[in-house]
């Protein structure tokens, strides 16, 4: 737990399920206030805002679509109108879809780029403007992954959206740090997620998964939220422009690891 957390304002995108909702919920137990932005699960978030509540915290959910500017307009408001600051803005809202590159429509690409790179533009230029007018030396957290740098083949679009989070969180660090705005990335590995839900249920691709992670599991999303935790808190006061990989070691060559080559 980081003391400094409690009280803090957070937004975080995509927080109904998976990683998101893992963020949202680690945020309660530090005893945040959290604006649970989620796009059609409005069941799920609720149960994220009861639970936040009940671990102490204060949490509203509000719909959004990430992609869009006046929704991202409106959830930034929310957390300003319900809870009076905006001091950790988490791009966390994503999706992704297997189609070989070459029979991927533009429709397709659009998708993908819209929600999850345009997404994260979004929310962290509307959040750097109101952290900027309203003097807060603010954090911004971006989901990235694992294939910001690894390619992936029938994922162009989503390795490309990762690809260009990766830049896009450098470039905001280094634009923002003079006013003392910390933007970073998360890369997760393969997690236990709805996202891959069905992926993982199949026991023969698992396997094949947990082969290419030195530390041989697959992760729980609370896994990621305590990188999360740590990213908005003081004690990372000094790190800026980063991407923390957390991911079992996916990004470490595996294929090497018996030392061929
Ligand atoms: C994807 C997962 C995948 C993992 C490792 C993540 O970004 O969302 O589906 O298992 O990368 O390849």
């Amino acid at each position: 737990m980081y003391s400094d957390l409690a009280g803090k304002v957070a937004v975080i995108t995509g927080a109904a399920t998976g990683i998101g909702k893992a963020i949202a919920l680690r945020f309660g137990q530090e005893k945040m206030k959290v604006v649970v932005d989620y796009r059609s699960k409005q069941e799920h978030a609720s149960e994220v805002v009861q639970a936040i509540k009940e671990a102490g915290g204060e949490a509203i959910a509000v719909q959004a679509d990430v992609s869009k500017e006046e929704d991202m307009k409106r959830l930034i408001e929310a957390a300003h109108t319900s809870f009076g600051s905006l001091d950790v803005m988490v791009n966390n809202a994503g999706i992704q879809k297997e189609i070989p590159s070459h029979e991927m429509r533009l429709d397709d690409w659009n998708k993908v780029i819209s929600v999850n790179l345009s997404g994260t533009f979004l929310g962290a230029s509307q959040a750097i403007k109101y952290m900027l007018e309203n003097d807060v030396k603010g954090c911004v957290i971006n989901m990235s992954s694992v294939h910001e740098i690894i390619p992936w083949p029938h994922f162009v679009h989503y390795a490309s959206s990762k690809g260009g989070i990766r830049m896009m969180t450098q470039t905001l660090a280094l634009e923002y740090a003079p006013k003392g705005i910390r933007v970073n990335a998360i890369g997760p590995g393969a997690i236990n997620t709805p996202i891959n839900a069905e992926k993982f249920s199949d026991p023969g691709v698992k396997a094949s998964v947990e082969k290419m992670i030195p530390m041989g599991y697959i992760a729980e999303p609370d896994e990621i939220a305590s990188v999360a935790a740590w990213l908005a808190s003081q004690e990372a006061k000094y790190v800026t422009g980063i991407t923390l990989y957390a991911d079992g070691g996916m990004t470490l060559y595996p294929s090497f690891q018996a030392g061929q080559g």
